[in-house]
């Protein structure tokens, strides 16, 4: 089913821009980048981005490399201004430094002089606060408690990540930006750290909007996969993913709405592949 973000604007139900923002968590309008390229010419990244998430819904946005998904996390997260349009957390434009918004970077974030425990013990520092306790109980939950006093270059790829993964939830958020979190996995470390983040979702509520290159990634964990343009990127097409909760990502690829929203989204994504 296609829809548009702004639906709710436009249809019955809501009538009123206060209204909308009662019920969305995280709203995108009217966002506009770009960036100065060569010779005083500018590129245009992001063309009048829209979109709405529910509190409590998981978001995807998938398209092709280099048409601007980073850079609107960049932008929601606030440490990159836009030309025109804002973001909104609760109906309030968000600030950079926010600890509601969590951003888990595309790039392998972890301070390497610091330990684990002392990795995830940073946001709190950062706010004036201390809570061992709670760190260490972070870092069981996401499966490294052994790990605490080992040093980044001292973990695999996914046990950093599942350090990053505490970090943020360190700084008690309520929305999760995620930059390809689990690009850069082997394909099993993948399978079980999406497992363990629909679990985590379904335990805490937060509102997450994740980017990803792996439809079948997308299409497993999502409420709705939205489907973005190339350069200068903005939502061509939104997928509702009909498919109940809970589910088990080992299994999801047998059912036929999964297989037949995999085929519609990767057709529609095709045709924004452009290679240079
Ligand atoms: N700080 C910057 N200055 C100039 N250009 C930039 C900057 N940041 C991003 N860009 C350009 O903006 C475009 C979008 O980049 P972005 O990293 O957001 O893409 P992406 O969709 O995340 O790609 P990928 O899927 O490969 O991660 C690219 O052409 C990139 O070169
Ligand atoms: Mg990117």
């Amino acid at each position: 089913m296609r829809i548009s973000p702004f639906d709710a604007i436009e249809g019955s139900p809501y009538n009123t821009v206060q209204e909308l923002n009662s019920t969305q968590k995280l709203v995108v309008r009217d966002v506009s980048l770009s960036f100065p390229a060569a010779r005083g010419s500018r590129v245009e990244v992001l063309g009048n981005v829209n979109l709405a998430i529910r509190e409590g819904e998981f978001c995807s946005i998938v398209g092709p490399s280099g048409c601007g998904k980073s850079t609107l996390l960049s932008v929601i997260s606030g440490l990159v201004k836009p030309d025109s349009g804002i973001c909104e957390l609760d109906g309030k434009p968000i600030t950079l430094g926010d600890p509601a918004v969590g951003y888990m970077f595309q790039s392998d974030t972890l301070l390497p002089w610091a330990t684990a425990l002392d990795n995830v013990r940073f946001p709190l520092i950062a706010a004036g606060r201390t809570d061992d306790g709670l760190c260490m109980s972070l870092l069981k939950k996401v499966g490294v408690g052994q790990f605490a006093d080992a040093y980044p270059w001292q973990l695999s790829g996914g046990m950093r990540k599942r350090v990053q993964l505490a970090r943020l939830l360190a700084q008690q958020p309520k929305v999760l930006l995620m930059d390809e979190p689990f690009g850069a996995l082997d394909a099993q470390t993948r399978l079980l750290m999406q497992e363990e983040l629909l679990r985590l979702w379904e335990a805490t509520g937060l509102t997450v909007l994740f980017v990803t290159h792996d439809l079948s990634e997308a299409i497993g964990l999502s409420d709705r996969v939205m489907l973005f343009s190339a350069r200068p990127g903005r939502i061509k097409e939104e997928y509702q993913v009909e498919i109940e909760r809970p589910r088990a990502i080992e299994t999801i690829v047998r059912d036929p709405a999964y297989n037949e929203l995999f085929v519609r989204v990767w057709q529609s994504l095709k045709e924004e592949i452009v290679l240079e």
